[in-house]
């Protein structure tokens, strides 16, 4: 386990499912981590509020931004390739996506009990890997592009084998 004693961390969707495990996993390697959303003051679907805030928490070391509970939408399609661009416009500052699968959080507690579990069930039982990935699972994947210097402009599927299904 790396040691990130004495870096800083936002992670903006921190409070619950896969950032909660991202914030988590940072805190367990040392860094300070400062976790966001609206429960916390900050609705990251305004713009300028998200761009002064992360301007008020000084210098960051790594952001990661899990914010949301479905599928991107809206203004921009095509997240994985503008990361891309971005990675390079940016460079040396690292840009990467962590791209998830049905993954068991807090997204899906408002499926009763036996509903939810007959649905990740069922897509447990269709994938690949044979399992729907846990918050942690998604998790190392974040650290893996945190801890990897050489990592840039990378999508990193966690998704139990769904594309190649
Ligand atoms: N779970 C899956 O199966 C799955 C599959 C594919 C992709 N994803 C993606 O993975 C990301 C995390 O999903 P999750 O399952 O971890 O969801 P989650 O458990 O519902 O957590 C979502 C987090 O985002 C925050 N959030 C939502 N809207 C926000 C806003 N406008 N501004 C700031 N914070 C906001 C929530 O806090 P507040 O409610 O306090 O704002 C919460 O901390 C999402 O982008 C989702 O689309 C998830």
């Amino acid at each position: 386990m790396n040691d990130l004693t004495g870096k800083k961390a936002i992670v903006i969707g921190g409070t619950s499912g896969i950032g909660a495990a991202v914030a988590e996993a940072l805190a367990a390697r040392g860094a300070e981590v400062v976790r966001a959303s609206r429960s916390t003051g900050l609705d990251a679907s305004e713009g300028a509020a998200l761009t002064s805030w992360i301007a008020e928490q000084g210098p960051i070391d790594h952001l990661v931004f899990t914010a949301g509970s479905q599928a991107p939408g809206g203004a921009v399609a095509a997240l994985e390739a503008s990361a891309k661009v971005i990675a390079k416009e940016l460079a040396p500052i690292r840009v990467n996506v962590v791209s998830p699968g049905l993954t068991e959080t807090e997204a899906y507690a408002g499926l009763d009990t036996d509903e939810r579990k007959t649905m990740l069930d069922g897509a447990a039982s269709r994938l690949p890997a044979g399992r729907v990935a846990q918050p942690q699972d998604v998790a190392a994947g974040y650290l893996f592009v945190i801890e990897t210097p050489s990592v840039t402009g990378a999508v990193i599927d966690i998704d139990g084998g769904a594309l190649i299904n």
